[in-house]
């Protein structure tokens, strides 16, 4: 089964078995009758923005297309909205800023589907999907039931969930149930929303919305027109004192307080300083304009991009000592 449209890479693999479902029933019924998927590797996949394929996967692909968007409770301040896992997430915000909710309007056009929100906790200036999410629906291959996760036992921190650790290849996301403020605060602080916003008017949901579509179409490259998985490695986070030592010696370079005598450093300045912003390599690259995103240019492979990104580690780690962990998933 093809998965080069699967990807938002653009690279040609092919899987063993392909799942597609619409119900966490249909899962029920699948495990049922087919005790293969055990013994075969198996993985979920949504919209595929954030998987870099190596090879031909040799095992199982699950992907997730529940649909629908529907209110499910009210409070003075709140509505809760449950999404189906394989609805478009930025259909999902603009259906959210529509109905002036807030809580994810600073989430906008990111790529991919409902079901990732959850797994790598996805953020964006200032906002994570972790804050919104009140529950986690689907099901449990191993234990061959529907399960429920509240917010808490998602356990969401910086990119990251239970979802990509202890239940990774073992829970299949169905719908996410979301808490959405009918009065909600704005989130203006980061980089230059705010100017953006004001440079289209008053600042609302609608405004917030377009701002940050028309920053992130500024400098991430659209993957219909160049294929690519987002920010292909994690804003590093390390001791403060390391941080500030960084500092002293490069001032210019953007630091983020991160808790706990911790420091978040922007990767994207640590690889353009280190020489590889507009890099080429066949046809494997690191865009123009945001460093931190790998592009594939026409026809690389896989471990075309692979190799470069390992390349990069290491002239980041030779440069500044800092050890850059991979964000995508590599398969
Ligand atoms: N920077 C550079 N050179 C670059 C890229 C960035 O100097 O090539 C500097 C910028 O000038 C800025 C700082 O680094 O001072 C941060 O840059 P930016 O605001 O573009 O954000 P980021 O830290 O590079 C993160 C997320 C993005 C998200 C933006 C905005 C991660 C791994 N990435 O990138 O998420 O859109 O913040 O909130 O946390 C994604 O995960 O796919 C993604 C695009």
């Amino acid at each position: 089964y093809s998965l080069k449209t699967l990807n938002t890479f653009g690279i040609d693999v092919s899987a063993r078995y392909f799942f597609e479902f619409t119900e966490a029933e249909d899962l029920k019924t699948f495990v049922a009758s087919n005790d293969s998927w055990k013994e075969d590797r198996m993985i979920v996949l949504g919209g595929g923005s954030n998987m870099l394929f190596l090879s031909d996967f040799d095992g199982l692909v699950f992907h997730p297309n529940s649909k629908g968007i529907y209110p499910v409770k009210e409070d003075r301040q709140h509505i809760w909205i449950e999404a189906g896992a394989g609805e478009n997430w930025d259909e999902f915000v603009q259906y959210t800023v529509d109905y002036k909710l807030g809580g994810i309007e600073n989430l906008s056009l990111i790529p991919g589907n409902v079901g990732a929100a959850p797994v790598q906790n996805i953020g964006a200036y200032g906002q994570e999907a972790g804050n919104c999410i009140e529950t986690v629906k689907g099901f449990d291959l191993m234990e061959n039931t529907a399960k429920e996760f509240s917010a808490d036992e998602c356990e969401f921190s910086y990119r990251n969930s239970i979802f990509k650790r202890k239940f990774k290849n073992r829970f299949i996301i169905t719908s996410v149930v979301f808490k959405l403020d009918k009065f909600p605060e704005f989130n203006l602080n980061y980089g230059s929303v705010l100017q953006e916003v004001e440079t289209l008017g008053e600042v609302n949901l609608r405004n917030i919305r377009q701002a940050v579509i028309d920053i992130r179409n500024s400098k991430l490259p659209q993957v219909e027109e160049l294929p690519n998985g987002g920010s292909f490695f994690k804003n590093p986070v390390v001791p403060a004192e390391k941080a500030n030592r960084l500092k002293s010696e490069f001032p210019e370079l953007p630091v983020y307080p991160a808790g706990d005598e911790k420091m978040k450093v922007a990767a994207g300045w640590l690889i353009e300083q280190a020489g590889w912003k507009g890099f080429r390599d066949g046809d494997a690259g690191v865009h123009e304009k945001q460093a931190l995103v790998l592009v594939n240019y026409g026809n690389a492979t896989g471990m075309d991009i692979f190799n470069l990104s390992e390349k990069i580690k290491n002239s980041v780690k030779q440069r500044f000592d800092i050890d850059l962990e991979t964000e995508v998933n590599c398969v």
